[in-house]
């Protein structure tokens, strides 16, 4: 397989042509792409064809299948999918919209072994807006200015699947909730495999940060969350029917942007945990 790789952020998140995914890639392509994919933090694969079987190996052989506390989004019959869409059968929602609506956040940091990766399959998109926006936690950490990273340094953060918008509007029931207590991560996370520390941050499912009194927490968090959003930070992606987006939690946030509520969104998202031994944020 000879793939090409385009960067198409600012220093981050690359479109990578020439591999289909639904053949059967081997061992040496799959390698190839998680080293690429990790090194751009961000991996777009435009064109893509795949049975939610084929979607589901793939996941399965970049890393241990992730399955979403929320039940009620899983793909019928399919657990280890579950559905972003703003469409409904008979009044009820197909899917979670972005499980962190339009804010900036990381996926299940609110857990104590967040999963690593994140994948977005494009189905339906609208013509207008629904971009999914990358920001690289990387180049935000290396630029902080000094007063801010002295701060953020040794750092730990609460936070809580209850502080999502979505948990307002579809409440976890009361086992999915003692599944997913509030945990603490560190505001500085150092990558599992690269040479690389990011700013760990999510600013919709943050609580406090430990050992300062909520009103200086959160000045030094909003402060954050302001600095990770500039501009030159960030690559927003405009969905392609066919497209596959994988992105690295440890070293990226994302947020949707809003779109027509007439248009149609129908993505179908997998993920992948880290191996145990690595899977606890450092
Ligand atoms: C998600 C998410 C954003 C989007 O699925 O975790 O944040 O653009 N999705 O749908
Ligand atoms: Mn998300």
């Amino acid at each position: 397989m000879t793939i090409t790789v385009r960067e198409v952020g600012p220093g981050f998140a690359a479109e990578i042509t020439g591999i289909d995914l639904s053949s059967a890639p081997t061992d040496a392509d799959i390698e190839q792409l998680r080293n690429v994919w990790m090194e751009n933090k961000v991996a777009i694969l435009p064109n893509q064809s795949l049975s939610d079987e084929d979607l589901i190996d793939f996941t399965k052989r970049m890393g241990p299948l992730f399955v979403h506390v929320r039940s009620m989004f899983h793909s019928p019959n399919h657990p280890e999918i579950m559905i972003v869409s703003n469409l409904k059968e008979d009044g009820r929602a197909l899917g979670a919209l972005g499980d962190g609506d339009l804010g900036w956040h990381t996926d299940q940091c609110y857990t104590a072994k967040p999963c690593w990766a994140t994948l977005l399959y494009g189905i339906e998109v609208p013509a207008d807006g629904g971009n999914t926006n990358f920001a690289d936690l990387c180049a935000a950490y290396e630029a902080l200015p000094d007063d801010l990273r002295a701060e953020v340094e040794g750092k730990r953060v609460v936070y809580s699947v209850l502080a999502e918008t979505v948990s307002k509007k579809s409440p976890l029931s009361a086992e999915q909730r003692a599944r997913t207590p509030d945990v603490t991560q560190p505001l500085v996370r150092k990558h599992p495999y690269l040479d690389r520390k990011a700013l760990y941050v999510s600013p919709n499912h943050y609580v406090r940060i430990e050992g300062m009194s909520q009103a200086d927490s959160d000045r030094l968090f909003r402060r954050l969350a302001d600095w990770i959003g500039q501009e030159k930070f960030v690559y927003s992606h405009d969905w392609r029917v066919g497209d596959i987006v994988l992105w690295d939690n440890t070293s990226v946030v994302h947020r949707r942007d809003a779109f027509p509520s007439t248009q149609r969104r129908f993505l179908k998202r997998t993920g992948f945990h880290l191996p145990d031994e690595l899977s606890v944020p450092v």
